[in-house]
């Protein structure tokens, strides 16, 4: 099957912070690449905004580096590159002061006319707020305009519910998109195909049939320069609050009645709300924190994160493994084991389901023990699913079984390029489709239950616990499920 390409509306699309790292490696890629496809009309338009004082020719030849840092050469060849480039223009903001606001509301003014106007935030987040506000007093949030941001959405409830605030005064809750990438990647929207387009797993998709979960987002990369931004934060902020959760909502969520954005993020929020709290009294049985040392990674030596950091004290954990739990009637006793951390031994982001086993053997003891079947969702790298299934060992010999997986890579099986999240992300903007977007009350359920979690662990006062670059974090998270008589399964197990 081909992919299908659906050109968007015409629009005007300015990113502040368009100089910034999220622009260069992210942004400008994306909106080149479903240029390149035919997704974008002729008559869209790119405004970059930042504080710096560019030439609009200064600031295509920092887009055009751009993508010669971050898309394939050969892309670059023929007569869409100058095609993209002639898209862009430039207006120097300061955005928390006034210079730059009203040549930027004329030269939007000027396009607006028949076109969607979206404004895309890729600043810091403590400008989400001033930004918005300047939107509004320039007039440019009129006319439909929606405007893009990006987690940190806060680092506990209370700063995510004052972020909320600030940028609904200016925008009603449908024209706010709040992204998390990991709702835009294939392999995310995957999982909903199969749940909901398969007869065959949702009777079996509850705690009858299912016996836990396992959602595992591991880095090989460690913080790097980045580690001014990750000490503020920590594993728990940075991926559980959002990518983790946003995962864990989509395999427990009910069938919602349809893909409506507020269906699917209806059902969502239920899985939040019923998320079994963990505080001072459980925090340390379903917990682990911990803090990468020096080690090896891809076969070279790496420093440990205060080194990095250039610290020789910092308390931010680098790895989380929770045992989580859904209270209500699909996933009652079913755990969901989460764990994400940095430096670990290996890119890799799976979901795992595993099933009980079957409730009798037929099957004489010689054959062996029959293991339960499995569905791993693979997210990255080498996306894909694998159902392992018990079968017989061909061959004669008698009955022997074997435990095996129905193996499909979707690179091997599809020969089509894997869009990146931010590309149908962007277009779903234009589209004005929030389906694959955090509505601003699922933000603040997972802060809700992640608060109690971040306060216990403050008041508990124990350091993260170490482990070696290039393992697969602490000890104390293998005995974290295997207190279960339960194992991580690692690389599609
Ligand atoms: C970001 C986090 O949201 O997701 C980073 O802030 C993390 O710390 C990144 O590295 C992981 O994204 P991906 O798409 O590479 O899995």
């Amino acid at each position: 099957m081909t992919s299908r390409v659906i050109p968007v509306a015409p629009f005007v699309l300015t990113v502040f912070g368009a100089t910034g790292d999220l622009s260069r490696r992210k942004l400008i890629p994306a909106l080149f690449h479903r240029d390149l496809a035919g997704q974008i009309p002729d008559d869209a338009t790119i405004i970059g905004c930042s504080r710096r004082p560019l030439s609009e020719e200064e600031f295509r030849t920092f887009a055009r580096q751009a993508l010669v840092d971050h898309v394939p050469a050969a892309e670059l060849t023929g007569p869409e590159l100058d095609r993209f480039l002639g898209r862009l223009s430039y207006v120097p903001v300061d955005v928390e002061g006034e210079n730059g606001w009203l040549e930027l509301a004329e030269r939007v003014s000027k396009q607006i006319e028949g076109r969607i106007c979206v404004h895309y935030l890729a600043t810091a987040p403590h400008l989400f707020g001033p930004i918005c506000e300047k939107l509004g007093k320039y007039g440019l949030s009129e006319n439909g305009a929606r405007v893009v941001i990006e987690k940190p959405i806060g680092k506990d409830l209370a700063s995510a519910l004052a972020l909320n605030q600030q940028v609904g005064r200016i925008f009603p809750e449908e024209r706010v998109y709040r992204i998390d990438h990991y709702l835009g990647k294939e392999t995310v929207q995957n999982l909903m195909a199969l749940r909901f387009a398969n007869a065959l797993f949702e009777p079996l998709w509850n705690n009858a049939h299912i016996d836990h979960v396992q959602i595992t987002v591991a880095e090989a990369l460690g913080v790097e320069e980045r580690a001014g931004y990750y000490d503020t934060a920590g594993a728990m902020r940075d991926m559980v609050q959002n990518h983790i959760l946003q995962l864990l909502c989509l395999v427990a969520m009910e069938p919602p009645s349809s893909l409506d954005a507020d269906a699917v993020r209806d059902e969502k929020l239920k899985v939040l709300r019923a998320l079994k709290p963990i505080d001072e009294h459980n925090v340390a049985n379903v917990t682990v924190r911990g803090q990468y040392r020096a080690g090896a990674s891809a076969g070279g030596a790496v420093p440990g994160y205060l080194e990095e950091l250039g610290s020789t004290r910092s308390e931010t954990e680098t790895f989380v493994a929770v045992k989580a739990e859904v209270e209500n009637w699909r996933w009652a006793g079913v755990p969901f084991y989460l764990r994400t951390g940095k430096r670990l031994a290996s890119r890799v982001s799976e979901i795992v389901v595993a099933f009980r086993p079957v409730p009798h053997s037929v099957f004489g003891e010689a054959v062996g023990p029959i293991d339960p079947n499995r569905l791993v969702i693979r997210l990255q790298p080498d996306e894909g699913v694998k159902l392992w299934l018990m079968i017989k060992d061909p061959g004669p010999g008698g009955i022997r079984l074997t435990h095996v997986p129905l193996d499909m890579s979707f690179a091997k099986a599809f020969k089509v390029r894997n869009p990146d999240a931010y590309e149908r992300l962007l277009l779903d903007v234009v589209r004005g489709n929030q389906t694959l977007f955090m509505r601003r009350d699922e933000v603040e359920a997972a802060w809700r239950w992640v608060d109690p979690i971040l306060e216990a662990w403050r008041n508990v006062k124990e350091p993260p616990r170490p482990y070696t670059a290039g393992t697969w974090g602490p000890s104390a998270s293998i005995a974290l499920i295997e207190r279960d008589g339960r194992t991580w399964l690692e690389d599609g197990a």
